[in-house]
């Protein structure tokens, strides 16, 4: 383990590690995930407790995985041991498990995504709201499924095997760029849709004070944060344990909160006005993760070739994200059994691969095994967010401070991050985690 940490890699610049873990949290959670959870969650009321939850509680545990990893340097499921001893295994058992369920399912949903891209290059877009229904049930169903799933699974590892430079930093440094400018295409393009007026107000502006207190929109505001940002299973403790000693955790943790909420509000300046232009505001409350593949592609067929062109856009913008995404949860398996068993990254890669191969199946068979696999993963986030904040505030706050001074932070940066993370944090946390478990009972249990 010594030895791996002596030669462990690091990434090429600091560009390329802010572009990869925006990769990592710029995903189909903030395309399908933010768009329904504020359509859910009563639109701005959703909106505004999930800036709340980014601010208060999301960032000073961003930094605290970010000190965890470099203080270590060794993956997620080693670094609370050999930070804070065996009683933390827990955690570090937390941080393998999470991640391999989440991209067990997520593979699955790069699946349909991928088929939807394929079926709008080719002109097989649902032209109305019946056939809809039975193009969802199409590209979700069947055996057909594996293919992308293998093919998703399949490429994520290819590019971690990788390695950090060659594979995760290169990927970033080219799809991040070309993500954002055809976001930018379909934000403007939406713009001038009939209906996006209408549409951004069902967004920003239908505010309904009681959904503040509502636990399923607090609970989707908590696991929208803390998945989009992926934070909580120690993702960012593995990419930050490539980083130098001297860059700055807090401002780049800024950095990239505020990219990914800035993508996540962008996605809903695309999804909205389609979704009203089209009148399909109806189907987006009753289904979860089918929303995007039905009402998107639906809205978007009906608009004659300029449509397809823009539903090529879309699937390719949600693919690009999504691989981006995959490789950060990849990473997490294939650079624990590096440094478990010093074997080489190409076997980790495969090893990965198939293990994650296998828990997937019930998700490409099974779409509310997926759905509830999906509300388990991300409540299970917001309980590994309380540990790494309690880890950090009371556990070892000589380390964060130690991290805080190598990343040049003023005083007041300092003495704001601790007491958050003493004080502040882990109560809020525990309060979200709460409710949202209460919630997720009663969810299953109705
Ligand atoms: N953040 C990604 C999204 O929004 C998904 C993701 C990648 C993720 N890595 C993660 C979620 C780690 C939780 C934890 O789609």
């Amino acid at each position: 383990m010594e030895q791996n940490s002596i030669k462990r890699e690091e990434w090429n610049s600091k560009l390329g590690f802010i572009l990869a873990s925006v990769g990592s949290a710029v995903g189909l959670g903030n395309l399908w995930g933010f768009a329904y959870s504020s359509s859910e969650g009563g639109g701005a009321a959703f909106v505004i407790l999930y800036i709340f939850v980014v601010l208060i509680v999301c960032f000073p545990i961003f930094v605290a995985e970010f000190a965890l990893g470099r203080t270590t340097k060794v993956s997620a499921f080693l670094a609370p041991i050999k930070a804070a001893g065996n009683n933390w295994a827990p955690l570090g058992w937390l941080f393998i498990i999470a991640p391999i369920a989440i991209a067990s399912y997520y593979a699955v949903v790069m699946s349909w995504t991928g088929e939807v891209f394929i079926m709008s290059i080719f002109d097989n877009l649902p032209k109305n709201a019946k056939e809809s229904a039975n193009f969802f049930k199409y590209i979700s169903e069947g055996n057909h499924v594996f293919i992308g799933q293998i093919f998703s699974l399949g490429l994520g590892s290819y590019i971690v095997s990788g390695g950090i430079k060659k594979g995760i930093e290169k990927l970033n440094l080219i799809c991040m760029p070309i993500l954002f400018a055809i976001l930018f295409i379909l934000v403007i393009w939406a713009a001038f849709l009939g209906k996006a007026g209408e549409g951004y107000n069902n967004l920003f502006l239908n505010f309904d004070i009681k959904q503040l207190t509502n636990p399923t929109n607090i609970r989707l505001a908590f696991s929208q944060a803390f998945f989009s940002l992926s934070l909580g299973i120690g993702i960012m403790v593995t990419y930050a344990s490539y980083l130098d000693k001297k860059s700055n955790l807090p401002k780049q943790a800024v950095q990239i909160s505020l990219l990914d909420t800035i993508v996540g509000l962008m996605a809903g300046l695309i999804t909205f006005p389609i979704i009203y232009t089209f009148n399909m505001s109806s189907s987006i409350k009753e289904s979860t993760i089918g929303t995007l593949f039905t009402t998107i592609p639906t809205g978007l067929g009906e608009y004659g070739s300029l449509g397809r062109l823009m539903a090529v856009l879309f699937f390719g913008l949600a693919y690009l994200a999504a691989i981006t995404s995959m490789v950060s949860l990849l990473e997490i398996p294939v650079s624990t059994l590096i440094d478990k068993f010093d074997i080489k990254r190409k076997y980790a890669s495969i090893y990965s691969f198939i293990l994650i191969f296998i828990i997937g199946i019930p998700s490409v068979r099974n779409i509310s095994f997926l759905d509830n696999l999906d509300a388990m993963a991300k409540t299970l986030l917001i309980g590994g967010g309380f540990l790494v904040a309690f880890l950090m505030g009371w556990v070892l706050p000589r380390s964060l401070e130690t991290e805080l001074e190598n990343s040049g932070s003023s005083l007041k940066t300092k003495y704001y991050l601790k007491f958050m993370l003493r004080y502040i944090t882990p109560v809020l946390v525990a309060w979200g985690f709460i409710i949202s478990l209460y919630d997720l009972v009663n969810k299953f249990s109705s």
